[in-house]
Parts: C-alpha cells; sequence; structure tokens
C-alpha cells in the first residue's frame, strides 16, 4: 500500500513540506543500514486522539540508539512534542501511525568514520488502516515457519530497533508472502521459536500464555509487553520461556502482536490449523482488553493514553 502522503514531517527540528523531507545519496545510514526508528501507533478515542505509549515507544528509540552509539540531537521529550505535532499539524483526527527515525546522515563515507556524520532525526505521519487486512483480527492468518533464521545473539543485536535488523524480517515475510502466507515466523539460531518479521508471538497451552522470552532473538514488543500486563491483571499466567518449534502445532491458540499488527490471531501454522482453525478464546478476551483502551471499556490505568492536542494546528505549522 503505497504511503498517504500528509503536509508536514518533522524534520532536524521543525515542520517541513512532505515532500521536503529528503537526504542526500551518501547519507551512511542509506548504505550501512546505521539508522534506529519506531513504529508507534495513535488511536482515535472517545477523548481525542491519543498515541499510544508514547513515551515507551520513545525510550526504546533511545535504547536503540544508544547500542549503535548514535547520539540523538534532542532530548526524549522534543521528540515526544515532535510526535505529537505530526499528528495535529496534519490533522490526524482518526488516529496515525508515526514513524520517528534517526540515522547517521552524510559527511564521511566510511564504515566507521573517523569523526560521526550528523544525526538526522525525523517523525512522519499518516493514516492507516490494519496492517494485515481488516477480517485478520476475527478470523486470522496462516503463517510458516520460516527457512531463514533470526539473528544470532552477539552479531546484530535483536533488542535493537535498527534498520539493518529489517534485512532479516524482508527475507522471512518476503519468503511466506511467496509461498502464500500472511506472515513468516522466524526460529533462533537455536531452533527455538523467535518472532514474526514484524510481530511478537504467542501461544497459548492448557490456559498459560508462552512467549519466547528476550534472549530469543526477539524485539522487546511494547504490544507484547501491553498483552502480558493485560492477561497477568486478568489471572491469565504469563511465562517467557523457549519455544519448541512443534509446540506451534500443538498449541491451543496462537496470535502474534506488534504496533502494526495489534494482536492477529494466527489460524494455522505450516497449514496445520491452531486449535480449532480460528480464533480461540483467550486470543478474544486480550484483544477485547486491547482494544478497549482506545474505546474507554478498559480503564488506561497505567497512563498509556498520550492526548494530543488538535487545536489550531494548521495555523501553528503554518507559521513555521
Ligand atoms: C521484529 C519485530 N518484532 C516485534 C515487533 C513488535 O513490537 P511493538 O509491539 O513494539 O510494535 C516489531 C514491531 O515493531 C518488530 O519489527
Amino acid at each position: 500500500m503505497p504511503i498517504p502522503a500528509t503536509q508536514f514531517i518533522w524534520f532536524n527540528g521543525k515542520l517541513v513540506p512532505w515532500e521536503k523531507a529528503t537526504v542526500h545519496v551518501l547519507s551512511h545510514a542509506l548504505h550501512y543500514g546505521s539508522s534506529v526508528f519506531e513504529g508507534v501507533r495513535a488511536y482515535e478515542t472517545p477523548k481525542g486522539v491519543a498515541v499510544f505509549r508514547l513515551r515507551d515507544h520513545t525510550r526504546r528509540l533511545y535504547d536503540s540508539a544508544r547500542i549503535y552509539r548514535i547520539t540523538i540531537p534532542f532530548t526524549p521529550e522534543q521528540m515526544n512534542d515532535a510526535c505529537r505535532e505530526v499528528i495535529s499539524a496534519n490533522e490526524l483526527k482518526k488516529g496515525a501511525y508515526i514513524r520517528p527515525v534517526a540515522f547517521r546522515g552524510y559527511g564521511e563515507i566510511g564504515v566507521t568514520p573517523k569523526i560521526d556524520p550528523p544525526t538526522e532525526v525525523a517523525v512522519a505521519a499518516w493514516e492507516w488502516g490494519k496492517y494485515l487486512g481488516h477480517e485478520s483480527e476475527e478470523q486470522g492468518v496462516d503463517v510458516c515457519v520460516s527457512s531463514w533464521q533470526r539473528v544470532a545473539p552477539n552479531t546484530i543485536p535483536a533488542l535493537a530497533k535498527a534498520a539493518g535488523n529489517y534485512l532479516s524480517s524482508q527475507l522471512i515475510g518476503a519468503e511466506a508472502r511467496r509461498l502464500g502466507f500472511a506472515e513468516g515466523i522466524g526460529l533462533a539460531p537455536d531452533g527455538t521459536v523467535s518472532e514474526g518479521a514484524g510481530e511478537n508471538l504467542f501461544l497459548v497451552k492448557d490456559g498459560v500464555l508462552l512467549t519466547p522470552a528476550l534472549a530469543h532473538s526477539v524485539l522487546g514488543g511494547i504490544t507484547r509487553d501491553t498483552v502480558s500486563r493485560l492477561a497477568r491483571e486478568r489471572g491469565i499466567e504469563v511465562r517467557e520461556c523457549a519455544i519448541p518449534r512443534e509446540l506451534l502445532y500443538i498449541a491451543d491458540e496462537v496470535f502474534m502482536t506488534g504496533t502494526a499488527a495489534e494482536i492477529t490471531p494466527i489460524r494455522s501454522v505450516d497449514r496445520l490449523p491452531v486449535g480449532a482453525g480460528k480464533r480461540g478464546p483467550i486470543t478474544e478476551t486480550l484483544q477485547n482488553a486491547f482494544f478497549g483502551l482506545f474505546s474507554g471499556k478498559t480503564a488506561d490505568k497505567w497512563g498509556w493514553l498520550d492526548y494530543v492536542d488538535m487545536s489550531s494546528p494548521r495555523t501553528a505549522a503554518a507559521a513555521r
């Protein structure tokens, strides 16, 4: 799906017209993947547009940058403001997908330059629907285990949300789609279950929720954390552990989580139906709890919703 352009992108500290947010072809990140980013969602709620877990996403952005020693020349609070600003300036009243990115820009072309190229920082936002299609939320999707494994520990750090990591995701996701599946699951180098190309994974077995631990080459997903907390609050036991591949074939329920995928049930793995071959009851309970955060049915006791002030957005943006 082409990106539906909006009017403004926040670029290195100010709003610029969408088409003017461009970079040099010799930018370091373009050649070596030295870019860290986030995917954040804003939802339309009864109290106005709210960004979901904005501070947690921003913290992960700074953590990713720290791992790669990329200095972001703005404070986390300035980044949070930028995320809110692209929503209001573009009048994204129905919610949005927000993409903050920080990367090594134009300077030297060496892989490890003597003088660090300047870090460029941008935040864009646009309206976005369901990542894996509307029906998938109820019907579930068909996935396969990929022939590509996730990165090994101490090679490319999986906990950093860095552009280079997504070469692995591209291989896993593209192979799955070529074979007619909605998504691919990557195994960790030890053969245990890791995660989807762009989603964390949960399995339900005998009423217990299982998810691969952080050491299994996964991204520490914010939706993963949300689901774990919502589950525990509802008395469902959650275990972070090593998951053998074959547990995918005998689990009662399997689902994926992510900012893009939200909570998407998996109805088959490698053409074997999961449970009854449709969304299971625990998946549905957790979906209701999750989406209830945005409809107001689930109390936001963690302060996860960051409301955006949409007042006079155009005048504010035009004044720059
Ligand atoms: C590889 C990978 N794993 C998991 C996730 C889920 O993370 P989150 O819930 O923070 O979006 C994502 C999406 O950001 C991802 O790209």
